[in-house]
């Protein structure tokens, strides 16, 4: 490793509970997965990434998170966190990105700040959201947005909008999730508009928002006492409540259905659209097959993982497409 580069990393997450519900404040439960995205970083004569020329144009995180630099910075990423998939891919490369540029710089900067930095570059990427991602993806482990009675294990607060966020860190459940992934490609941004403006026209959108706040409180008790019939329960009428909001779609539905004989409960997971669902099973292998066979690519997810870090030596060849974020 050449002495000059500057190397990070942070993890992928997948929401348990919560998602887009929690955009309007309402409360989610997310972990940190064993899949990274790691970057490095240079002083260069001109900005490039994985040894192209940056279009910062097209790259709004790189675009933000390099905003204060005085001289320009080779970026080296790998990741092994799908784009648009709803694992985070933004989330983490932010705040891997924004770790390396902040060590290259001589600093060590707390969680909280670097949350901030990673989520105020996905909003200038997407427009809009929460910072439940840039704090899984900073904070590892597994936390909880707006959970109450978790104010003993505060992280930070964020507010924005009218709206509010505490994030706590929470116990990682010992219990087995599998990712499904469809493969197909959907940003966050539009399904967040999305559900936006179905809120705005119509009183039963909100209900939705409120029913999927009130299902995702009993899934953390649940998830609290080990109890995966309660927590499955809640997961998939989760997923059918996203499915009235319109981020599900039928490749997400078939992925679900096709888990659900071997699984406690199973639901799309991040923005949805596209991108991947998570079944809690005892029966990993079955899940995984089933997944592979409806022509999903299935991961047995760690979960837990440790938080942004600093990592000794230079970056690989990516393994994924870094070149568009969403
Ligand atoms: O699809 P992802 O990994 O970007 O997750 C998005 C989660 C949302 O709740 C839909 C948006 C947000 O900002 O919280």
């Amino acid at each position: 490793m050449s002495k000059e580069w500057h190397t990070a990393s942070a993890p992928g997450k997948f929401v348990i509970l919560g998602e887009h519900s929690v955009v309007y404040g309402k409360p989610a439960v997310v972990l940190a997965t064993d899949r990274r995205i790691t970057c490095s970083v240079r002083r260069s004569k001109r900005n490039t990434l994985n040894g192209e020329p940056i279009e910062f144009s097209k790259q709004p995180h790189f675009r933000y998170l390099t905003r204060n630099l005085r001289h320009a910075v080779d970026f080296v990423t790998r990741s092994d966190i799908p784009a648009g998939a709803g694992l985070g891919s933004s989330a983490a490369l932010s705040a891997a990105v924004a770790l390396a540029l902040s060590t290259m710089a001589g600093n060590d900067p707390a969680e909280r700040e670097l949350v901030e930095e990673a989520y105020n570059a996905e909003l200038a990427a997407q427009g809009s959201g929460s910072p439940m991602d840039a704090s899984a993806c900073v904070h590892g482990n597994g936390i909880g947005v707006n959970i109450p009675g978790c104010e003993d294990r505060k992280l930070w607060k964020f507010s924005r909008g009218g709206r509010s966020w505490c994030v706590s860190d929470i116990d990682v459940p010992d219990m087995t999730f599998v990712i499904g992934n469809t493969g197909i490609r959907a940003p966050t941004g539009p399904q967040v508009d999305k559900v936006r403006r179905f809120a705005k026209r119509s009183n039963f959108a909100t209900e939705m928002i409120e029913e999927i706040g009130n299902i995702t409180l009993s899934g953390y008790d649940a998830l609290r006492k080990n109890d995966v019939e309660t927590l499955g329960r809640m997961m998939l009428m989760d997923h059918k409540l996203l499915s009235i909001l319109g981020v599900s779609c039928k490749e997400l539905n078939k992925l679900v259905n096709a888990s659900m004989p071997y699984s406690y409960g199973a639901k799309l997971t991040g923005s949805g659209g596209g991108g991947c669902m998570v079944a809690l099973t005892d029966e990993p292998e079955k899940v995984a097959s089933v997944i592979e066979n409806r022509g999903g690519t299935a991961y047995i997810v760690s979960a837990g993982a440790q938080g942004a870090r600093v990592e000794d030596g230079e970056s690989q060849s990516p393994l994924f497409d870094v070149s568009s974020y969403e």
